[in-house]
């Protein structure tokens, strides 16, 4: 635990906070001004640790820490539809996976870990604002775990640097698309999909699952699930019990998963 580069404090209601372990007094968002090499320094998992006026747990930079913790600017896909996806397509040691756009990297964390060691991860995104900020998550994430895919990250449209996306991999196990519009994407890369492997799109309105579902048949692929995930958490009841919590029964998106079943 000495040498690790990142610390992860919770805060009693859960609230996560991901520090950089590197000396200096400095203002730390949502913290307050401190070095953390002094305040944090070797504490052990589960200890306190008093910042300010508030008291922190230390924790290991696990996934759903580093999730919780994380910088964000563009909508993330969160643990239900990620783990979805990564159970749909499969997803394990030593697979090639293509993600468009990277965003937040919310998903892209969640691909890295199950990627292991052997694993390509190839990440796509136009916008270097959003980049920026997904490329820091992954770097928090690379620095905390003990394996870690190869990743490839290249900036720009993914209908326009498929080539680039060719000179790391020539064939993907599954391909995450992310993105505003999917069918051009689809178009752009179904070729680059290996048989057997599937593609997924992450579609927040119908309109958007449906033009997926056309563009996937037209790229010869065979559509095997559309629909969405429902989540709902429970809690204790203040008079005994079990219920569902109060609070908004929230929609995040149509997930739809298809396969290239034919060489042809
Ligand atoms: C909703 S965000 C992705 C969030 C990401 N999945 C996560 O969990 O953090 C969609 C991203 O797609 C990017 N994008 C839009 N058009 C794209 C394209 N043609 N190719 C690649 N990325 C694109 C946007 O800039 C944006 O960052």
């Amino acid at each position: 635990m000495e040498n690790e580069s990142w610390a992860v404090l919770v805060e009693p209601e859960g609230k996560v906070h991901v520090v950089e372990m590197t000396p200096g007094v400095r203002k730390i968002k949502g913290l307050g001004v401190f070095d953390p090499i002094e305040t944090i320094g070797d504490t052990p998992y589960g200890s306190s640790v008093a910042v300010g006026q508030k008291n922190l747990t230390r924790m290991p930079p696990r996934l759903p820490e580093l999730s919780k913790g994380m910088l964000r600017r563009a909508q993330t896909i969160s643990a239900k539809d990620a783990g979805y996806f990564i159970a749909r397509l499969g997803i394990g040691a030593g697979d090639r996976i293509l993600e468009a756009g990277l965003g937040s990297a919310g998903l892209s964390m969640h691909i890295a870990h199950t990627l292991g060691q052997t694993g390509i991860h190839v990440t796509v995104e136009p916008r270097s604002e959003h980049a920026e900020v997904g490329l820091k998550n992954m770097l928090r994430a690379k620095q905390s775990w003990p394996v870690f895919p190869e990743h490839h990250h290249i900036e720009g449209a993914i209908e326009e640097v498929m080539d680039q996306v060719a000179e790391h991999v020539q064939a993907f196990d599954g391909i995450i698309l992310d993105l505003p519009q999917h069918p051009s994407a689809i178009e752009a890369v179904a070729p680059m999909l290996a048989v057997g492997g599937r593609i997924a799109c992450y579609c927040p309105v119908t309109s958007q699952v449906e033009a997926a579902w056309e563009s996937c048949e037209a790229a010869g692929l065979e559509v095997e699930w559309a629909g969405e995930l429902m989540e709902r958490q429970w809690g204790k009841a203040s008079k005994g019990g079990m219920r569902p919590v109060n609070g908004p029964f929230g929609h995040t998106a149509f997930l739809l998963i298809a396969q290239r079943t034919s060489a042809e």
